[in-house]
């Protein structure tokens, strides 16, 4: 009975297995004492996610998450649990949505942006770490794509200029950095990037 339920969802079979069968849970009660923690998303957008990450010897030795999000949330974190276990904090710091997404054999278009918050969130996790024990962040600005290329505004700026409180608009990203004033094809990407990170830190 379930199977034929299943069947009707347009998700790969590997998506199914992560979602009904999530692995590195964080579970209640559960004695797991981070080494570093990121929170993302919010509960009025109806996803919120929590990435606690062990570092033993520069790389992730456990880590356990928590989301109230969709099926696709779900299961892309859970692969993204699976993949970064045993990483570099290098290399786990630039685990893109796409590795996620590919790794579970595709998500229907409309659900691609739910896989951003667990990258988003080890991402904090690995800041969170190294703040910690005071070290710069190292990584930080390699993984930033360029989106306004006359002005160099990149995806972090955007994401950090969002969450500081600065930008909730594109004139005020306009009056920030000066994007979008060259030659004007980057409008439509920046409003985007705007959108995604309003959506993603709940603001
Ligand atoms: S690419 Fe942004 S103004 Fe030209």
């Amino acid at each position: 009975m379930a199977d034929s339920f299943m069947a009707q969802w347009v998700y790969t079979d590997t998506v199914k297995d992560h979602f009904m069968n999530p692995r590195n849970l964080w579970k209640d009660g559960e004695a797991f004492d981070p080494d570093g923690v990121g929170e993302v998303g919010s509960l009025a957008c109806g996803d919120q996610m929590r990435v606690g990450i062990k570092v033993s010897d520069g790389r992730i030795s456990d880590l356990r998450w928590l989301t109230y999000g969709c099926a696709s949330a779900i299961a892309s974190t859970s692969m993204m649990s699976e993949m970064a276990i045993g990483m570099t904090l290098e290399e786990a710091y630039h685990l893109t949505p796409s590795m996620i997404t590919d790794a579970l054999g595709g998500l229907p278009e409309h659900k691609f942006h739910c896989s951003v918050l667990g990258d988003k969130a080890l991402r904090a996790a690995i800041d969170d770490y190294l703040q910690r024990n005071g070290m710069e962040n190292p990584y930080k600005g390699t993984t930033a794509k360029i989106i306004c290329e006359c002005k160099g505004v990149t995806d972090h700026m955007i994401e950090d200029l969002v969450k500081s409180g600065k930008v909730r608009t594109f004139e005020d990203l306009q009056r920030e950095t000066g994007a979008a004033t060259g030659c004007g094809k980057c409008r439509e990407r920046l409003l985007e990037e705007i959108n995604e990170c309003l959506h993603i830190y709940g603001l």
